[in-house]
């Protein structure tokens, strides 16, 4: 049901309101009933789910007129096959979503879906149709489809009827899993002048080579993604489609997991070069998916004459040498994804042909990038993010990107900050989280770049801090330190000003930092604080005074520390608490421990989690009890 739900909700044919189970006047299920033949059912039905049952001649003529029916889901039928007969449907003139997908060994009469107008969506997925079905005729009355799903069947050619002139609707054709081996020439004919939003032909068996006859595709059709994902197409195949399908006026280019490369050591075969894409530069492609396709060196002028082209993905290829020039003609580049592959190090001479494209958004994640050669990101000044988290570096890259707004890299080795507000004069937000830092006295830097909202430095390995003065005009809203050893920087006294002048700063986490005291003074002036995570810690007590700055403070976290017990005196200051994490300590429920209890109800403040985490530790007497059902007489 909740698939089925799902389904129609994506479908938008439905909404959540004529889908209310006890709305049984316009919904009739009957799904997985073993039935073997169709029910009756009464007019006022609008969905009528009948996926699952045992029914072998699927057809509404049982019925009298059915005009407010509009959704019937009638597939994955358990009988050996199933019939689907002349005007099958013509009771339900209003019809707008039929499924039958699944029914297994389906016939169906060609005048099957006579008389559905107004249908919008049929789905005839995986019940062993062969390419008759687009060349029959079958749908020539659908004049207000838009989708036609005949994923998984036995399709061996695409060469649709002359009916399909007549579907003005229709915007998406799911093919996938089928066997079609080739388009050519004349095929496309009767989409003639069709604007789809989506053509699906992955894992099909399209290939072609240079010798085969088959003319270019003479039909001009639109089509805003076409994915070509998961077939045999190989260099040469990909090369004769492109020069085949000049026709074809394609936005999104899918061609996930093809063979276009030479894969890692494998010499005999070629990389795709300045030929492979020249078929497609009539076109105005504006993204180019080529992820997972073996690619193994990007060659010069790979993509030279594809000048519309704003995104290229070649994620999981198995590229390790990027030649320079490579990246040539690409003007209107924005978007490059080369994360996980096989990069090592990153030369000025692969990304020169970048500095006169418009590119804002570089993913080099998930490759094994150790260095990043002097100025090789010099010139790229429309950058705005630039992804190198998990990789091998062991310092910031010595550049500077005047428009970063996004710096990650995370799941580095960098043991040193240095470097960094020199390479990032304007950026919003740095991810450092999961490297080698040690020195807390590297934000007194970071905090030079006055735009920096956002600072990541959580899991590394700080426990010293040296610095002399810490900007008094940080506009950070947000800094993650947890996952360190802040318990040694402060327990040496230094640093102890570091948030003093984080004036704006509104989220601070300081989880997991083996905090067994807090400084006294340490949250002055952190005025507007919102949530404050000391979770994780070894925190035992914790004075009246500690967090008598913090007036904006919504939220604390306390969980996970050691303490024993706990006086409303240290909440009283703050004026906007309203939740508390108090769960995983080791409460001791003595008398003392009612002063909180009292408290609360009084409070605007909420404890969070179920009342079992916060509980008492001791006495034994009351171990787990909750903190929040003891009683003055209880206590001793
Ligand atoms: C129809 O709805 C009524 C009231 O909501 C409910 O009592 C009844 O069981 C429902 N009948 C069926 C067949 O679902
Ligand atoms: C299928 O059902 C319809 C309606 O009951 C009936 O007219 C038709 O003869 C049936 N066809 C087969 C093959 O049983
Ligand atoms: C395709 O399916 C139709 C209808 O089931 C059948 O009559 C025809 O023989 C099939 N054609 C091929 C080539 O298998
Ligand atoms: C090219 O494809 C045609 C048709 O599929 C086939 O007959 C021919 O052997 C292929 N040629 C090569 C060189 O693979
Ligand atoms: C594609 O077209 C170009 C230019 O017309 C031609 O040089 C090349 O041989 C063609 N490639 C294939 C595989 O047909
Ligand atoms: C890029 O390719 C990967 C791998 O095939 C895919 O998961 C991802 O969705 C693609 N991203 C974009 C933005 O197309
Ligand atoms: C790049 O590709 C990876 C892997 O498919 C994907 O996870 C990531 O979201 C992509 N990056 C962008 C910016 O789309
Ligand atoms: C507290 O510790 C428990 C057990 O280790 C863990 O499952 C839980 O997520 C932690 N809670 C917080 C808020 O850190
Ligand atoms: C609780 O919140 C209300 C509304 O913000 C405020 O007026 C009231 O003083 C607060 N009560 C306490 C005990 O802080």
């Amino acid at each position: 049901m909740q698939l089925l739900t799902t389904a129609l909700l994506l479908a938008g044919l439905v909404s959540i309101r004529t889908l209310r189970t006890d709305d049984n006047d316009s919904v009739a299920s009957y799904e997985g009933q073993r039935l073997t033949s169709m029910p009756e059912i009464s007019q006022s039905i609008k969905v009528l789910l009948l996926s699952f049952n045992n029914i072998r001649n699927i057809s509404l003529h049982l019925s009298s007129c059915l005009p407010n029916l509009q959704n019937l889901l009638a597939g994955n039928q358990q009988s050996k096959s199933v019939y689907i007969g002349d005007r099958a449907f013509i009771n339900a003139p209003n019809l707008k979503f039929l499924d039958l997908g699944g029914n297994k060994n389906a016939v169906i009469h060609q005048d099957a879906f006579v008389g559905l107008q107004k249908l919008q969506v049929l789905y005839l997925d995986s019940i062993g149709l062969n390419e008759s079905i687009l060349e029959g005729n079958y749908f020539r009355e659908l004049v207000s489809l838009q989708k036609l799903i005949l994923t998984g069947n036995r399709i061996k050619r695409l060469r649709p009827d002359p009916s399909f002139h007549s579907l003005k609707s229709l915007e998406y054709i799911d093919l996938k899993l089928n066997l079609i081996r080739q388009i050519c020439g004349e095929d496309l004919r009767n989409l003639q002048g069709l604007h789809l939003s989506k053509l699906d032909l992955s894992s099909n068996y399209l290939s072609y080579n240079s010798t085969m006859n088959c003319p270019t595709i003479s039909n001009s059709i639109s089509v805003e993604v076409l994915d070509i994902s998961s077939n045999p197409l190989n260099l040469v195949g990909v090369e004769k489609f492109f020069n085949i399908s000049t026709g074809i006026q394609i936005s999104e280019l899918v061609m996930q997991h093809s063979i276009l490369g030479k894969n890692f050591g494998f010499s005999n075969l070629k990389d795709p070069d300045a030929s492979t894409f020249t078929g497609l530069t009539k076109n105005s492609v504006r993204s180019l998916d080529l992820s997972r396709a073996f690619i193994f060196e990007l060659n010069p002028s790979l993509f030279v004459g594809l000048s519309h082209v704003e995104k290229i993905n070649l994620s999981f290829n198995k590229i390790n040498k990027i030649h320079q020039g490579a990246f040539n003609g690409l003007g209107n580049l924005k978007m490059l994804n080369l994360s996980n592959n096989l990069l090592g190090e990153i030369y000025a001479e692969s990304f020169e042909s970048l500095r006169s494209s418009s590119v804002n958004y570089l993913d080099f994640s998930s490759n094994h990038i150790g260095a990043i050669q002097y100025n090789a990101l010099v010139g790229l000044n429309t950058l705005e993010t630039l992804d190198l988290r998990n990789n091998a570096l062991t310092r910031i890259p010595m550049s500077s990107l005047p428009n970063l707004l996004y710096l990650l890299l995370g799941k580095n080795r960098i043991s040193s900050t240095y470097g960094l507000h020199q390479l990032i004069k304007n950026a919003v937000l740095v991810d450092l989280s999961f490297n080698q830092l040690q020195d807390l006295g590297g934000i007194q830097d970071i905090l030079t770049i006055h735009t920096l909202r956002y600072l990541i430095m959580s899991y590394n390995k700080i426990s010293t801090c040296t610095a002399s003065a810490f900007p008094t005009d940080s506009q950070l809203y947000f800094l993650d330190l947890s996952h360190n050893s802040l318990n040694e920087v402060w327990r040496s006294s230094s640093c102890l000003d570091i948030f003093h002048n984080m004036k704006q700063l509104a989220f601070l986490k300081l989880s997991s930092n083996g905090l067994i005291n807090l400084p006294k003074n340490i949250f002055q002036g952190l005025k507007s604080l919102n949530v404050l995570d000391l979770s994780g810690n070894l925190l035992r007590s914790l004075s009246s005074n500690l967090f008598l700055s913090l007036k904006s403070l919504k939220s604390l976290s306390l969980s996970n520390n050691s303490l024993l017990t706990l006086h409303p005196s240290v909440f009283e200051p703050l004026p906007s608490l309203t939740i508390v994490s108090l769960s995983g300590n080791p409460f001791v429920c003595t008398c003392e421990m009612m002063a909180l209890v009292n408290w609360l109800p009084h409070s605007n403040v909420t404890i969070a989690g179920s009342s079992e985490d916060t509980s008492c530790a001791f006495p034994l007497t009351l171990k787990g009890v909750p903190l929040t059902s003891l009683q003055e007489e209880d206590c001793q």
